[in-house]
């Protein structure tokens, strides 16, 4: 799908990513709008994401995610069943949200020439196949994102919509500015090729091509300079 002119829903775009995201795919021409919770809005909010959508929309990227590392049974017992279960609301059902109105808005435009009506790309993590010690939730809700490109994409083949789920490896955002400078600096050396963290801007610069090639569809594609998380 070709970007210029088209109407882009970025959710988590105040930030990181979805920040990144937003400045390459306007610098391509696009129109986009940002549903974040630093704005006041949320996924999880159909009016929210009504909202965001309105006027019609051609690209949708789900950047919006919430981080955890809590160990199953720590120091002070079992973990609250709560805080799997908010993980899982704000990265599973936050996504889905978002991705089952969107394409119901999708399905509204006439498609392009080569009968393209919509792409929505997700974001997923390495830990959904490397899960360390501490990211039952995180990795179990990640896994779910990719779980459902596949079966998303085969069920929106005969409209036109791709989808395509981005699995970043450890990238330089606000999610790891509770780090030390010093323990950031330790991150990227473990990464095999290139020799450090992950950019934004690279996150960015693969939503743009995913957007823009279109036999790219039902894939989770690893951005991660090849590295594979240890236990820990
Ligand atoms: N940074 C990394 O190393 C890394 C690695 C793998 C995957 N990811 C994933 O990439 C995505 C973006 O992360 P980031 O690193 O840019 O983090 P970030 O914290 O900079 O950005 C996340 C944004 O999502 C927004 N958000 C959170 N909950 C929301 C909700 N309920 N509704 C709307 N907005 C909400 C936040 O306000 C924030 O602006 C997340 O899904 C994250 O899990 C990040």
């Amino acid at each position: 799908m070709q970007i210029a002119g088209k109407r882009v829903l970025v959710t988590g775009g105040a930030s990181g990513l979805g920040a990144a995201t937003v400045a390459e795919l306007r610098a391509a021409g696009a129109e986009v709008r940002v549903l974040d919770r630093a704005l006041g809005q949320d996924v999880l909010r159909d009016e929210d994401v009504t909202a965001g959508l309105a006027g019609g929309v051609d690209i949708v990227v789900n950047c919006a995610g919430v981080a955890t590392a809590q160990r199953t049974v720590g120091r002070e017992g079992p973990m609250a069943l709560e805080d799997f279960a908010r993980v899982m609301r704000v990265n599973v059902l936050g996504t889905f949200n978002v991705i089952r109105l969107a394409a119901a808005a999708m399905m509204e435009n006439l498609g392009d020439e080569g009968g393209e009506r919509g792409v929505i790309v997700n974001t997923a993590s390495i830990a959904a196949f490397d899960g360390q010690i501490g990211q039952a939730a995180y990795a179990a809700s990640k896994a779910a994102v990719a779980g459902m490109t596949l079966p998303l994409a085969r069920e929106f083949a005969r409209v036109g919509i791709r989808v395509v789920t981005i699995a970043p490896g450890l990238m330089d955002t606000a999610m790891l500015d509770g780090l030390p400078a010093t323990v950031k600096g330790e991150l990227g050396r473990t990464v095999p090729f290139p020799n450090r963290l992950g950019e934004a801007a690279e996150f960015a610069r693969l939503v743009r091509h995913v957007v823009e090639n279109s036999y790219l569809n039902g894939e989770t594609i690893r951005l991660d300079g090849a590295i594979r998380l240890g236990p820990k």
